[in-house]
């Protein structure tokens, strides 16, 4: 099996009900997080670990989406960019291949997988959730890990971030027994668990490789009682034949979940914060 990664799966289907009326007629994935779409970063962390043939994962309305990703849209004209701007543009344009992939309803995220791996045969790839903005302050992004330790084990991993027992019931949460300092291997998944359902902390942070037995195992993955397929269901087959790691985040590392407008809003004041170092001085005194 090949070790070179060269697909990403971007799941961007939602309708983001959470930000009507702000989506009613623009892609949540376009809104910007300072002067960037929110979708941008999830693409340059791909791109920063060489992935570069970009898989989205998209329904109605989103073609704007896609777009973005064109060549600079003929409306700027070129002489009147300042060749900064022009260079910043063009380069990430240059750096990917999109492939647009349509999931005509929507049947949960491990649907929208299984339909991004219709364009990918039998090879590995990652996904990569646009619902949450993951940075690191550290030398290496948590992809950049992800695709190492995919190269060294040839397996299947996840990332992983410790959250509070209040919150557990908004995530998959993973257990497992540890084999590194930051890594374990995962032996049972719970999809948002009911109060007390498990003793584990580690919640799925959406940065996911996988090996292509996945495929097989989603598709034999029956819907929920909401009809949706769950891709924590799939990774459950999948740790019956194949050892899948998880990969714990640490200090260095900054998750926010740009799926509800409250974190959306956090993230964009969190990077005005590293642009402007004013900018928490001025939030602190409206906050009094
Ligand atoms: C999905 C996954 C869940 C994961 C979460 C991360 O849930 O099913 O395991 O923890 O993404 O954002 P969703 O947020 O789509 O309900």
């Amino acid at each position: 099996m090949t070790s070179k990664l060269r697909y990403s799966i971007i799941p961007a289907a939602g309708l983001a009900t959470r930000f009507l009326p702000a989506s009613k007629a623009i892609p949540k994935e376009l809104f910007p997080i300072l002067n960037k779409p929110a979708i941008q970063y999830v693409i340059e962390e791909s791109v920063g670990a060489e992935i570069d043939r970009v898989v989205f994962v998209s329904g109605a309305g989103k073609e704007a989406l896609l777009d973005h990703f064109d060549k600079i849209n003929p409306k700027f004209p070129v002489s009147r960019l300042n060749r900064q701007i022009q260079e910043n543009i063009a380069e990430l344009d240059d750096m990917i291949d999109v492939i647009s992939i349509r999931q005509k309803t929507p049947k949960g995220l491990g649907h929208a997988v299984l339909k991004g791996c219709e364009v990918i045969t039998e090879e590995p790839f990652a996904v990569l959730l646009p619902d949450m903005m993951v940075l690191s302050k550290g030398d290496e992004t948590v992809m950049q890990r992800l695709v190492k330790i995919y190269s060294s084990f040839r397996c299947s991993v996840i990332a992983l971030m410790r959250v509070p027992t209040e919150s557990k019931g908004l995530y998959g949460i993973a257990e497992g027994k540890k084999i590194d300092k930051d890594l374990i291997e995962i032996s049972k998944l719970i999809e948002k668990p009911k109060e007390g359902e498990t003793d584990s902390d580690l919640a799925i942070v959406g940065r996911y490789i996988f090996t292509p037995a996945i495929t097989g195992y989603l598709s034999e993955t029956q819907p929920d009682t909401r009809g949706e397929i769950q891709l924590t269901n799939g990774i459950e087959k999948l740790i019956s034949t194949e050892h899948v790691y998880g990969l714990i985040l640490d200090e260095n590392d900054i998750v926010f979940d740009t799926g509800t407008p409250e974190g959306f809003a956090i993230a964009n004041a969190y990077m005005a914060m590293q642009k402007n170092p004013n900018v928490i001085k001025e939030l602190n005194r409206l906050a009094k």
